[in-house]
């Protein structure tokens, strides 16, 4: 399967949906346009008043209207990506993360489509479809701003919509929620490092945001599902998210061992943490600085929507757990400490 079957599958799976593509503005937006559709994307509450009991009918209308109604209508055609140093182009040429990061959106798109084809119910199907057209949409960003910049990719390996959608579905969505909570540290430390120009930063930060919401909107309609399933179902679907992160942890370490000096293969690509947080800073990075920032920036991004709604908290809890046990490699005075703090500055 080619780019072009990939592409074929998915508008398939959009058709078999009825999906309409939301309609995008086809002239460049104007500064105003573009900050009231980021602010709109970041912060939302819902109209329905008292509690939002989990699981309920309501839970679900208001995480699917969440989802709605934080779209935010940017055309990937019409990015005017800005004019880079010679410094700035190789740096963004060299992170190691774009092979897959346009493989990862082109599979997410397949595998969250078949689930919104797979699920019976209307506003949970179409939040997942749209979801799956924004992966879709972040695969022509990335695909245009390699372009811009002449970034070599490898081939796309074939993807298949999957046998299994709920399996998938599961997996693609813890899987993000994984990939996102370090994606927000990595691009804060790109933010303030100004390696790649503040105007770069800004040009990718809707689709930063984007997986924010895409991570809310699955916690939330998995916390949905798991209350309002029998108690025999309920087991079989908590096994599932068992064997899920099993996959995961097992998936990552196998990743890990493949960028070990005596590993071998396509570590480059999968090393999307540790040895991209280097790239995106000249200030000494280590995984307690790292772990810091990420916690602070998933706790930022997520602060704008209703606070009835579920966050994903697994991960997050987890490098709270590892932060209990990892010391800092450098001694950090308190200045340095200030400048990690600190915002966008010229290292
Ligand atoms: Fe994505
Ligand atoms: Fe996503």
């Amino acid at each position: 399967m080619d780019d072009h079957d990939s592409d074929s599958a998915f508008a398939t799976l959009m058709r078999a949906r009825r999906f309409t593509a939301p309609e995008l503005p086809t002239e460049p937006p104007s500064g105003a346009a573009l900050a009231a559709a980021d602010r709109a994307s970041r912060s939302w509450t819902s109209t329905q008043a008292g509690p939002l009991a989990i699981g309920s009918q309501a839970h679900k209308r208001e995480t699917c209207r969440m989802f709605l109604e934080t779209f935010n209508p940017y055309r990937p055609s019409v990015i005017a990506w800005p004019k880079l140093t010679p410094e700035m182009i190789e740096r963004v040429t060299s992170l190691p993360i774009w092979d897959i990061a346009v493989h990862t959106e082109s599979r997410a798109r397949l595998r969250f489509a078949s689930y919104a084809n797979a699920v019976a119910d209307p506003d949970i199907a179409g939040a997942v479809m749209l979801n799956a057209w924004e992966e879709s949409r972040h695969k022509e960003v990335i695909a245009a701003l390699v372009a811009t910049y002449g970034i070599k990719l490898a081939p796309e390996p074939p993807f298949k919509p999957p046998r299994d959608p709920q399996w998938a579905y599961l997996l693609t969505g813890h899987q993000e929620c994984v990939d996102s909570f370090f994606a927000f540290g990595l691009f804060e430390l790109a933010r303030r490092s100004g390696y790649f120009g503040t105007e770069l930063v800004e040009t990718f930060e809707p689709v930063i945001q984007e997986e924010c919401r895409h991570i809310l909107l699955f916690a939330n309609l998995v916390a949905w599902e798991r209350a309002n399933l029998p108690w025999w179902r309920r087991i079989a679907f908590e096994l599932r998210i068992l064997g899920v992160w099993a996959y995961i942890a097992w998936e990552r370490m196998v990743l890990a061992r493949s960028l070990s000096p005596k590993g071998h293969g396509a570590g480059q690509d999968a090393n999307f943490t540790a040895s991209t947080a280097q790239s995106m800073s000249a200030v000494e990075i280590d995984a307690r600085d790292l772990i810091e920032i990420c916690l602070k920036e998933n706790d930022r991004r997520f602060a704008g929507y209703d606070a009835r709604l579920v966050r994903p908290t697994f991960i997050p809890r987890l490098a709270r757990f590892a932060l209990r046990f990892i010391k800092s490699r450098k001694p950090r005075p308190p200045a340095a400490a200030d400048r990690l703090e600190s915002g966008p500055q010229n290292l």
